[in-house]
């Protein structure tokens, strides 16, 4: 389908929890509200809404949350999906996890299709990964993720920048990718979801970050696209492409591709905008031809551009990432 600014969108994110076993210190604080389970898609909802998407002509969708593997019925989801894979309705399906389940699932992850996924990893010291996530396990989420990679998933990781905390870990980042074959992003941090850390005493640049490592390795930028917004770079001496996400200080809407749905089922066509729809409301409504109606036109009207603005923390949008999907 395409929008009004003529972008083809075919790529769907779709949160399927916000709930997380983890609380990594800039998306969520200690204490988060989740939507009761009333409130959020169930797995029927789920498929009635994917295959919506897929008849408009999505092509792509991103499993993401909170923590999609915590959802006991994920494989349910999963497996609708990978079947719409198998009869070609579909062309991708991939996951974005923070990694602590990836050993249970590793297998029935590969078996269901999904050939890429992307793993949230900001420190490999086990004390600081520990304190970033309030609690993580980092050995688990390594043994997680040489599972898959042993299945044959390429893996990414991808790795907030934050001051004062890893910056001086970027090396060691990329040579530990290198060795291992995992491509990586580095992100910087977005003013989404507030709670009393300022948002620019967190924030690094991309441009600090590739001065950082251009102190070691020379960056030579490529034209390898995934369906993200990353743009990456080689270094002839390291054996992983390094990307580098900038929603503050580049914007990458022209070409963005996709729209995201909520674990309670509100469509954003922008990640930094309020336009939305509920979606769960029209489906208990019964009027599924509304649905699709109020879907297209949503897609349709995809915002030109987002706005965030580091400094000023009013612009916040009151909602968490881990409600809306990295
Ligand atoms: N800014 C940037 N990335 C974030 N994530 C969570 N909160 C933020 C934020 N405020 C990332 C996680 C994970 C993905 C789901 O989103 O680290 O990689
Ligand atoms: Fe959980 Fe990811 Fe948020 Fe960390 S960043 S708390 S892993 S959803």
């Amino acid at each position: 389908m395409l929008d009004s600014f003529k972008r083809k969108i075919d790529y769907l994110r779709f949160s399927v929890t916000d709930r997380c076993d983890l609380r990594c210190r800039y998306c969520m604080p200690q204490k988060m509200k989740f939507t009761q389970k009333e409130d959020s898609l169930s797995v029927k909802e789920m498929k009635i809404i994917s295959k919506i998407f897929f008849d408009l002509g999505f092509k792509k969708i991103r499993i993401t949350g909170g923590e999609p593997l915590i959802r006991r019925d994920i494989l349910d989801f999963l497996s609708f999906l990978n079947s719409k894979l198998k009869s070609k309705l579909i062309s991708e399906i991939s996951l974005t996890t923070n990694g602590t389940m990836l050993s249970k699932y590793a297998k029935q992850i590969h078996q269901n299709g999904i050939k890429r996924i992307n793993v949230s990893l900001d420190s490999l010291i086990p004390e600081k990964y520990f304190f970033i996530t309030n609690g993580g396990n980092l050995k688990k989420v390594l043994d997680g993720i040489f599972d898959v990679k042993n299945t044959g998933i390429k893996v990414k990781i991808n790795t907030v920048l934050l001051k004062d905390f890893n910056e001086d870990e970027l090396i060691q980042f990329v040579e530990w990718c290198s060795k291992n074959k995992f491509d990586i992003s580095f992100i910087e941090v977005m003013p989404i979801g507030e709670f009393g850390v300022k948002r620019k005493d967190q924030f690094v640049s991309i441009d600090k970050a590739k001065n950082i490592l251009e102190k070691k390795y020379d960056l030579n930028k490529i034209d390898y696209k995934t369906n993200g917004p990353s743009t990456y770079y080689l270094n002839n001496k390291l054996d992983c492409r390094i990307g580098f996400i900038s929603p503050i200080s580049n914007n990458f809407c022209e070409s963005c591709n996709r729209v995201r749905v909520t674990s309670n089922g509100i469509l954003y066509g922008c990640l930094g905008h309020e336009n939305s729809i509920d979606l769960k409301k029209l489906i208990l409504s019964g009027d599924l031809e509304l649905l699709k109606k109020k879907i297209k036109h949503t897609i349709y009207n995809k915002p030109k551009k987002h706005f965030f603005n580091i400094s000023k923390i009013d612009s916040d949008l009151g909602r968490y990432m881990n409600l809306t999907g990295g």
